[in-house]
């Protein structure tokens, strides 16, 4: 195990001592490697949120103390996201919805793309959500791949070139969640301001990794939105938001209307309030937005640079021990090498196991977390795995008949801040098991979701939490 940088980050943590049950009977602590899904929470948001509790109200317009108190503490966490992410509050602005997911589909129903821009470019290593919310809104070309999952950036020119004057705006991810690839995405917004798109970033993957920094309108590298996760930032109490042009969203209906988006309302008119209030309708939630201020107050104070260091180390360090083991496929770069300039993402396969089961022995039998199968990117697995037109065509074909039980996939580590080399040896240790065929439990697969679990054993949840 290398000693160059142990920084151990998991006192900043909630519950990663907490014991959970394994298969043999015992319990041990849990090892969370499936940090590209959800994150677990930040003490300090925990205890934000239990300060703030005390003194929570409704926000804006209610005219007592703990409201007064809460709209301006939701309104400074608005502020600590801008600055974050090198937002400016005269050319920016921050709308608070659920997650990247909602975010995205708010830009899409917001974006105009009547008159003759009305073309997406996207890309195929998308995850979902920053694919079909474009699918439909408008017409979206994808941005080939090179054999290894990265952005091939000759064809994105070529298709700049083709649709550039049509393209409304270019929407990539910051980071890929399954192969960890992080896109040149100020280079790539010079070129689309310069055929005159807007740009937009899925930073899901990038914002709790990497520093951000969207830059001045004036500047052609600037980034016109951005979309983060709350969830993901180790912040989960439901928010995300959408970050970006104060003038787009100056314009136009909201896509979702009612209370606090408007001025004035007669019974035959409306006249729609400012940003971000006129896109954040309803009751917002306070307690997310204070949750996910907290976090980013808590990575800062670690410093991104760090955090970025610590993770492409634990990756590094991983890489190193896939690469040494037999009968491993990784998938995307496997140069431990390269690892400061990609996430913390592993996707892989055993040759002869399948990736459902070893999810589930790791789970069941190691008490780690991982997760496996598609990552809500199809289109980005199929094109990984060198699955022909006719392959995929057969596994679509199996599936809509209700069977997964062959669904391809992969198996995906994903490493936090919190994560030390003893998560990436205990990984590794139970991978070497597994492919020893040394597990202990007798699984069956559900083919309808294709997962496997342990026969005659199921954990006893109520133990552990109940209301
Ligand atoms: C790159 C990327 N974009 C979008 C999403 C969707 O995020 P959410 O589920 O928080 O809406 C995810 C979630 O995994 C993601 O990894």
């Amino acid at each position: 195990m290398p000693t160059s940088s142990n920084a151990d980050y998991r006192h900043l943590f909630v519950g990663l001592d907490v014991l959970i049950p394994i298969l043999d009977g015992e319990c041990r602590c849990y090892t969370s490697l499936d940090n590209a899904a959800s994150t677990p929470p930040m003490k300090a948001v925990q205890q934000a949120v239990d300060d703030f509790l005390v003194y929570y109200s409704s926000v804006h317009r209610g005219t007592g103390f703990k409201s007064q108190l809460s709209t301006h503490a939701y309104e400074q966490a608005r502020n600590m996201v801008m600055k974050f992410i090198g937002a400016n509050a005269n050319e920016h602005t921050c709308i608070f919805g659920k997650n990247t997911t909602e975010a995205i589909n708010k830009l899409a129903r917001r974006l105009p793309f009547d008159g003759r821009r009305n073309i997406v470019i996207t890309s195929g290593m998308e995850h979902h959500s920053n694919d079909l919310p474009w699918r439909a809104a408008t017409q979206v070309m994808h941005v080939r791949l090179t054999p290894d999952g990265e952005l091939d950036e000759e064809d994105f020119d070529i298709k700049l070139n083709t649709y550039g004057e049509r393209t409304a705006l270019v929407a990539l991810t910051g980071a890929s969640n399954v192969t960890g690839f992080i896109n040149p995405i100020h280079r790539l917004a010079e070129k689309t301001h310069r055929a005159g798109g807007l740009f937009m970033v899925d930073c899901a993957q990038l914002a709790p990794h990497r520093k951000i920094d969207m830059l001045p309108l004036e500047n052609p590298a600037h980034l016109d939105f951005i979309s983060i996760s709350a969830h993901k930032m180790y912040a989960p109490f439901g928010t995300g938001a959408l970050i970006g042009r104060k003038d787009i969203f100056e314009l136009g209906d909201p896509d979702v209307s009612g209370g606090g988006t408007v001025e004035i309302v007669t019974l035959d008119s409306v006249v729609w309030t400012v940003p971000p209030e006129r896109d954040e309708a309803g009751s917002p939630n306070t307690v997310g937005a204070i949750a996910l201020a907290a976090a980013i107050n808590q990575l800062e104070k670690v410093g991104m640079e760090e955090v970025a260091q610590h993770e492409a180390d634990l990756t590094r360090y991983a890489l190193e021990r896939l690469n040494q083991m037999q009968g491993v496929r990784v998938f995307g770069d496997q140069d431990p090498a390269r690892a400061e300039e990609r996430l913390g993402v592993i996707p892989f396969q055993l040759e002869n196991v399948p990736h459902f089961l070893v999810a589930a022995i790791l789970g069941y039998e190691f008490g780690i977390g991982v997760r496996s199968g598609c990552f809500c990117a199809h289109p980005y697995i199929l094109h990984l795995l060198g699955l022909s037109n006719e392959e995929a065509a057969n596994v679509r074909q199996q599936m809509m008949e209700g069977d997964r039980s062959d669904m391809p996939g992969m198996i995906r580590a994903s490493f936090g801040i919190y994560n030390t080399y003893e998560d990436v040896d205990r990984l590794l240790d139970a991978l070497t098991f597994i492919n020893n065929g040394n597990y202990k439990g007798k699984y069956t697969q559900d083919k309808e979701s294709g997962e496997y679990s342990p026969l005659g054993w199921q954990p006893d949840y109520g133990r552990f939490f109940r209301f």
